[in-house]
């Protein structure tokens, strides 16, 4: 059993321990499901303030849900519907503040107020999953969470 506590106080030092350990769980372990399931969990985990956290897998061009932690959410979703079909479209990392501004919005929880998404793309180009995070509080993330964010999905891009 992993036992990852992670101080949340500093966010510099949270995210660098944050990424030293996803690098611990998913180094030489080749089966994606796998990998994003102990991600989404130490996110979860380690992360204040989150409703959900997980993933979308790109299924043929389309989104469909992975591992994740948090209530039951939408399976399915088309590029460019929503927050994670825009990061899936645009493939640029999608960070909102008040998600009921942001056209096209999938409510799967109405406790949700601010997301981060975060394209993880492959060594081709092509975009492999997108990491969805969730908060009830509005504006959540900040250019820190985001930088820190965008350095797990290249971790994982590596092992999806
Ligand atoms: N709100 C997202 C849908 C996914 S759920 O938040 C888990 C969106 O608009 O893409």
């Amino acid at each position: 059993m992993y036992d990852h506590k992670i101080d949340a106080a500093d966010k510099a030092v949270m995210y660098r321990d944050l990424a030293s350990a996803l690098r611990g769980l998913v180094e030489g372990e080749p089966d994606p499901i796998a990998n994003m399931a102990n991600a989404a969990a130490l996110i979860w985990e380690t992360l204040p303030g989150l409703n959900w956290a997980g993933f979308y897998r790109n299924l043929g061009g389309e989104l469909v849900l992975g591992p994740f932690q948090g209530r039951p959410a939408c399976i399915r979703i088309k590029f460019g519907d929503g927050v994670c079909g825009t990061a899936a479209a645009t493939l640029e990392v999608q960070r909102v503040d008040d998600v009921h501004a942001f056209p096209g919005h999938i409510a799967c929880d109405s406790a949700s107020n601010s997301e981060l998404v975060v394209p993880i793309v492959g060594s081709d180009g092509v975009l492999i999953a997108v990491l969805d995070l969730d908060s009830p509080d509005q504006a959540r993330f900040d250019a820190e969470d985001e930088a820190g964010c965008v350095a797990l999905g290249e971790i994982l891009a590596r092992v999806l």
